[in-house]
């Protein structure tokens, strides 16, 4: 018994100092700057996602669970830019679905619905003064921006199958001189890539399977050294819509399982409400844009 004791404890000292060295060597990402855009006009009016039932927002829950998520971005030291939301765009809020943003240059969206097309109208003018090289893409290639984008170490993932063309790869890689990777999505609940992927650092990504063709899984169990599979549940309430910055992850309330794993990797979780968007089919990271972020 007192061996077993003895055994446990360095075997818990052993891996604490694993978790310590592994955080070391990796590179910890954190975000610096950040866009978001007032839910003054959010609500559902029309449906282009499973999640989407017309009418169904309570504006004034949503307007504070949006300020707790700004609160909590203030709170971990991230700057935040705000845009402001125009009347019938109801889906602006949804501030990293208009680009995609690597250092200064940005590739602007071109939504697959026509209802949220007009959105660049307004994202475009505040993204020139911010002075990016700004790339936009031919008119029959559809693409959204960070909603259907994730970064791998300097791998991009790109989903397809519901709202980008599969041209864009090329596009993208062209205009950000890196290496990108389709993803195939066939699930339209998860019909955005940040909504079944969520890497959490260089070597280590959640996934839900389902929502991924055969093949996409094949290529995500080839790429991603520590591939951890989401379950329904937890995929069904927005784990993968997280952000981490800093050895934290925001992620959305309610996913036990998630932040148990999330612990054991090393990681302080943040946790925080996003319900109301989630009638719409977006989380904690389809509401932020990333404007500045830092690897040391
Ligand atoms: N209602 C919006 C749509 O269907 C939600 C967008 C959520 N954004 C995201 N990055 N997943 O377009």
């Amino acid at each position: 018994m007192a061996n077993g004791v003895k055994i446990d404890t360095v075997l818990i000292f052993k891996r604490a100092l694993g978790l310590f060295f592994l955080r070391l060597k990796m590179k910890t990402k954190h975000i610096r700057k950040v866009l978001l855009c007032e839910p003054s006009h959010f609500s559902v009016d029309y449906v282009i996602n499973p999640w989407m039932k017309i009418g169904s927002i309570n504006k004034t829950k949503a307007t504070s669970q949006w300020k707790n998520l700004a609160n909590t971005l203030t709170k971990l030291a991230i700057k935040i830019e705000i845009i402001k939301p125009a009347k019938g765009l109801p889906d602006m809020v949804f501030a990293a679905d208009q680009a995609l943003i690597k250092y200064k240059n940005l590739v602007l969206s071109n939504f697959h619905y026509p209802q949220r097309r007009r959105e660049i109208k307004k994202y475009l003018p505040w993204f020139k003064k911010q002075n990016f090289k700004i790339y936009k893409l031919p008119k029959k290639c559809f693409f959204e921006g960070s909603g259907e984008c994730v970064w791998y170490g300097d791998l991009l993932f790109v989903g397809t199958g519901f709202r980008n063309s599969t041209g864009v790869c090329k596009f993208l890689s062209v205009y950000l001189n890196v290496e990108t990777k389709c993803l195939e999505l066939i699930n339209p609940k998860f019909y955005h890539l940040d909504t079944c992927l969520f890497p959490l650092n260089d070597t280590t990504a959640f996934y839900y399977p389902l929502a991924f063709s055969q093949k996409s899984q094949r290529v995500l169990k080839k790429l991603v050294k520590n591939l951890i599979p989401l379950a329904d549940d937890e995929a069904n309430n927005f784990a993968a819509n997280s952000l981490v910055t800093d050895h934290r992850v925001i992620m959305q309330k309610g996913n036990k399982n998630f932040a148990v794993k999330l612990k054991d990797l090393g990681y302080k979780t943040v946790e925080v409400d996003v319900s109301e968007f989630m009638k719409s089919g977006g989380g904690i990271h389809c509401l932020v844009q990333t404007l500045e972020e830092e690897y040391a």
